[in-house]
């Protein structure tokens, strides 16, 4: 019993390990995000059980233009054809399958896989889950957002700080008037206010017009 546990535990040891020595694509991110206009890396390694086996073909696809493991193009990546893109293959023919993204436009934002072909029957290989690339339009969207917030609050703050400084100005303007015009229209005063009154202006031109307004009472 002891002995069958063991062995069970050895294949399934061993199931591992050839699985690992298999075939595979390592992403080292499954998401990277670049600045519009910039540069982005996208490192990446395959591998495939023996070293003798050739790897005939390279390819690169974008989740927006194709599906699952991108059996047939487009491909922004294909090592057998001929054209320069912003898709710029790094990697090499053995394990190295980095890609350079350059001139990072919106449109790039999506899932990309690696997929490679060999010169041995369907040793063919797509590494799925890709990496996907988030293109932002600054350097820490975050921030921005945060900064974003902090103004709109900025600017109700200063909003509502200058309609109550504008209030108070305006409020004093109205108080002084009032009373600049209460002591004007002197003659609806009591005898006891026009006495106070006339003490206080007592220099004043205004108060001598006061005064005859006064002795007419
Ligand atoms: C990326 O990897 C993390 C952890 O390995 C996982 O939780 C997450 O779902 C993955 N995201 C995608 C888009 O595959
Ligand atoms: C790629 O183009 C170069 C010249 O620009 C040519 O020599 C070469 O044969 C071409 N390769 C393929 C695979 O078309
Ligand atoms: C793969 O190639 C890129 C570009 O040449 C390099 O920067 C990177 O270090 C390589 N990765 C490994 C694991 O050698």
């Amino acid at each position: 019993m002891k002995t069958l546990h063991l062995a069970l535990i050895l294949l399934s040891l061993s199931g591992v390990l050839t699985q690992d020595s298999g075939w595979g694509v390592k992403y080292t991110d499954n998401l990277t995000s670049a600045v519009r206009g910039s540069s982005v890396s996208i490192p990446c390694s395959y591998y495939y059980p023996t070293s003798n086996i050739q790897v005939t073909q390279r390819l690169w696809c974008s989740m927006n233009s194709n599906t699952e493991r991108c059996t047939a193009p487009p491909y922004v990546y294909n090592s057998a054809s001929n054209t320069t893109s912003d898709f710029e293959y790094v990697g090499d023919d053995k394990s190295n399958c980095t890609l350079l993204i350059h001139n990072v436009q919106f449109s790039y934002s999506g899932e990309y896989r690696f997929r490679f072909i060999t010169d041995v029957p369907n040793g063919k290989w797509t590494g799925q889950p890709g990496v996907t690339l988030q293109v932002t339009d600054s350097e820490n969207p975050k921030d921005l957002e945060n900064l974003d917030r902090w103004s709109v609050w900025m600017i109700v703050g200063v909003t509502a700080g200058v309609i109550v400084i504008v209030s108070v100005i305006l409020g004093a303007a109205i108080y002084i008037r009032r009373k600049g015009s209460l002591h004007e229209s002197g003659s609806v005063h009591t005898v006891q206010q026009k006495e106070d009154d006339s003490q206080v202006y007592a220099n004043v031109q205004q108060t001598e017009d006061d005064h005859n307004i006064y002795a007419n009472v």
